[in-house]
Order: C-alpha cells, then sequence, then structure tokens
C-alpha cells in the first residue's frame, strides 16, 4: 500500500504541468556560430562549410560550440506552393545538402527567419506561413530557429511567437527555438513556455560602450539592461544579451576578455560571430577557455548578478553547482582600479574560508576568508571562482 502511494505520488509529480517548453533542449546556454555579426547578407553554402569545418579545426567544437547557424539572406521568395526558397545562387545544393554536411561533422544546423511578413532584411518573413515553414525546416534537419521581429505590423508578439513554438513541437524534430524580438514586449514574463532563449535588448555593437540613442548597443550598455532579469532565467530558458563580437576587431583583447566573462557570469548563450577560419591565437584563447565557459555552463543555470556597484568599478556573481560562486570584477573605468569582494556579498558569511582561482589567470590564488580583491586592467575583468 505504501510503496502504491509513492508510485502515485510520482506520477503525480512527473504529470504536473511543466513551467518552462518541454522540447527538451539547451538545458544549458546553447553554445555555436551565427554569420550575422560578421557576414550580414554575404552568407553562401561554401562559406558556411567552410566555417562548419573550422569549428572542429579550431579547437571550438572541443570547447562545447556545436550550433552553426545562417542568419538572414539565405532565403530569396516562396514558390508557387508557398515553400520557402534559399538562394540557389549563393546555396546551389539545397539546405538539406547543406544541413547534411554540417551533421557530418557532429555539429548541429541553424536557420534565421521573422515573425512578421519580411525579415530585417526584407526578405520572406513567417508570417502565415508557421507549419508550413516548421514542417520544411524539421525535413532539412533544422536544430535551432532564430526568429526575428522586423515587419510586424500590429502582430502581437506573445502570440506571434506561440504560434511558430506550436508550429515547430508539431514539426516532431526537438528544435532550439531562439526569440528575436529585442526585448520590446519583456519577453522574459512570458517566453519560458514558447522559447528557448530570448533576445532582451536592441543589437549589440561590435565596441565597448555606445550610448548614443538609436543606435546600437556597446557591451556595457547591454550589460546595464540585464540588470533585474536574472530570475528569469534557468535550463532551457535563457535571457540572451546578443551574439558575441569577440574576434571581430572594434575592441581590445581586454575588453573582448571583459565582454566573453561578462556573457558567461550570466548564463548567456555563447553564438560566436567572428571569422574562425582566420582566428588569431588571442581571440581563440578567449573563446575556447573552458573554465570560463565551464561558469557559463554550470548545471545549476542560474544566471549571475550584480552585488556590488562603486563608480566604475562593480561585482558580478553567480552561484554554482557545487555551492562555490562565480565572480567577475568589473572594471568600466580608464585607468586600472583595484576591486574587492565581500563574502557577505555572495551570501556567505564572512568568517568562511574559502578557495579562490583565477579563471583567466588558471591559478589558484589561496585561500581567504571575509573578501578578496585583486587590480583590474581598464575595461578588464578578474574573474574567479570562490569555493568554501
Ligand atoms: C535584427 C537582429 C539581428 C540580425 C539582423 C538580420 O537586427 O536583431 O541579430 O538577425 O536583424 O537582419
Amino acid at each position: 500500500m505504501h510503496s502504491r502511494l509513492v508510485v502515485a505520488l510520482s506520477f503525480v509529480c512527473v504529470a504536473a504541468p511543466v513551467f518552462a517548453l518541454d522540447n527538451g533542449v539547451a538545458r544549458t546556454p546553447p553554445m555555436g556560430w551565427n554569420s550575422w555579426n560578421k557576414f550580414g547578407c554575404n552568407v553562401s553554402e561554401k562559406m558556411i562549410r567552410e566555417m562548419a569545418d573550422a569549428v572542429v579545426t579550431s579547437g571550438m567544437k572541443d570547447a562545447g560550440y556545436n550550433y552553426v547557424v545562417i542568419d538572414d539572406c539565405w532565403q530569396v521568395s516562396r514558390d508557387p506552393e508557398g515553400n520557402i526558397v534559399a538562394d540557389a545562387e549563393r546555396f546551389p545544393s539545397g539546405m538539406k545538402a547543406l544541413a547534411d554536411y554540417v551533421h557530418s561533422k557532429g555539429l548541429k544546423f541553424g536557420l534565421y527567419s521573422d515573425a512578421g511578413t519580411k525579415t530585417c532584411q526584407g526578405r520572406p518573413g513567417g508570417r502565415g506561413y508557421e507549419y508550413q515553414d516548421a514542417r520544411q525546416y524539421a525535413a532539412w534537419g533544422v536544430d535551432y530557429l532564430k526568429y526575428d521581429w522586423c515587419s510586424h505590423s500590429t502582430q502581437d508578439g506573445p502570440s506571434s511567437y506561440a504560434l511558430m513554438s506550436d508550429a515547430l513541437k508539431q514539426s516532431g524534430r526537438p528544435i532550439v527555438f531562439s526569440l528575436c524580438e529585442w526585448g520590446s514586449n519583456k519577453p522574459w514574463l512570458w517566453a519560458r513556455d514558447v522559447g528557448n532563449l530570448w533576445r532582451t535588448t536592441g543589437d549589440i555593437q561590435d565596441k565597448w560602450s555606445n550610448d548614443k540613442k538609436g543606435q546600437s548597443l556597446g557591451v556595457v550598455q547591454i550589460l546595464d539592461l540585464q540588470d533585474g532579469l536574472a530570475s528569469y532565467a534557468g535550463p532551457g530558458h535563457w535571457n540572451d544579451p546578443d551574439m558575441l563580437e569577440v574576434g571581430n576587431g572594434g575592441m581590445t583583447s581586454e575588453e573582448y576578455r571583459a565582454h566573453f566573462s561578462m556573457w558567461c557570469l550570466l548564463a548567456a548563450p555563447l553564438i560566436a560571430g567572428n571569422d574562425l577560419r582566420s582566428m588569431p591565437a588571442d581571440t581563440r584563447d578567449i573563446l575556447t577557455n573552458k573554465e570560463v565557459i565551464a561558469i557559463d555552463q554550470d548545471s545549476l543555470g542560474m544566471e549571475g548578478r550584480r552585488v556590488w556597484r562603486n563608480g566604475d568599478t562593480e561585482v558580478w556573481a553567480r552561484p554554482l553547482a557545487d555551492g562555490g560562486r562565480a565572480v567577475a570584477l568589473l572594471n568600466r573605468g580608464s585607468s586600472a582600479a583595484t576591486i574587492e569582494v565581500q563574502w557577505t556579498d555572495l551570501g556567505y558569511p564572512g568568517h568562511l574560508s574559502a578557495k579562490v582561482r583565477d579563471l583567466w589567470a588558471k591559478q589558484d590564488r589561496g585561500a581567504f576568508t571575509k573578501s578578496f580583491s585583486a587590480v583590474v586592467p581598464s575595461h578588464g575583468v578578474v574573474m574567479v571562482t570562490v569555493k568554501p
């Protein structure tokens, strides 16, 4: 009788309503590569094949990057039956062959479309074709769909994305669903049941800071906009502060290290956007730092938050599955600064002895009580784990 009760109770638990999109993917933030930040509309099957090769040969695949995603401009029209048509000049072998090639490398394949009538570059959008497109994507072998928000006219945000979410579900293929509505409708409040990740802001620019209104955002402007969103993220449903600019030339190595560190602290999707075929060693060392990536991919899935700030100096922290904390000491100022993290800001009592490891220097710093401090270069971070 007793064991029957246990079985009955566990059944009730299993059958309880799910509170997040239950497509089984993106249990940790997705990692991969996307064409937009570097190539814009200049996409082709030749480049995508070369990039898939480079994901493997550069060590990116070993570091965890597995989605290869073509952003805008792969599509040109619809045929008389309404099927979406890929650009036959740029993709002469077709999308199925390209997906097969990417899969043959042990990688996953992604595409981009838009919830409105046209994509942001004026290509055909998905509006009115959601189920037909989802069937097509599944037939091609698509594993990831980024869905933009241009030309949406008077469409309702949540229901437009819910429609495509259902279409993907009906396709029968597990497809990561990436909502790209720039935070316009506060997706963190409703997208947990709809998608696996949602953009929280407008587009990133390859700059440390850009506060000019109406323009794309610098790294620090995006960071400020993540404040307060941490509690909405978790396994299968992530805040997306936009793709990485690491290696695209607009920032210093120090700034790129900080950009990458902060995205990992935020449990952000790590979607590289540089040319992996010609990646200098310092770029590769940033994108493939396994200890920093391990923070991003920590199984607890708790996004970090800003726990202290004083002018241009900030401390960000996130709890880890092993009970430790990841901590980023961030210096936004124009000269080096000493930044200190107090144990009490991490939820630890001050008397606790905890081991500190520097994840970029790849060195143990020893055991500390009460606090840890380090000199942080201008526009840089010192990133550590603190483990009791
Ligand atoms: C929007 C998105 C970008 C990119 C472009 C493509 O601006 O936010 O990430 O996909 O469209 O046109």
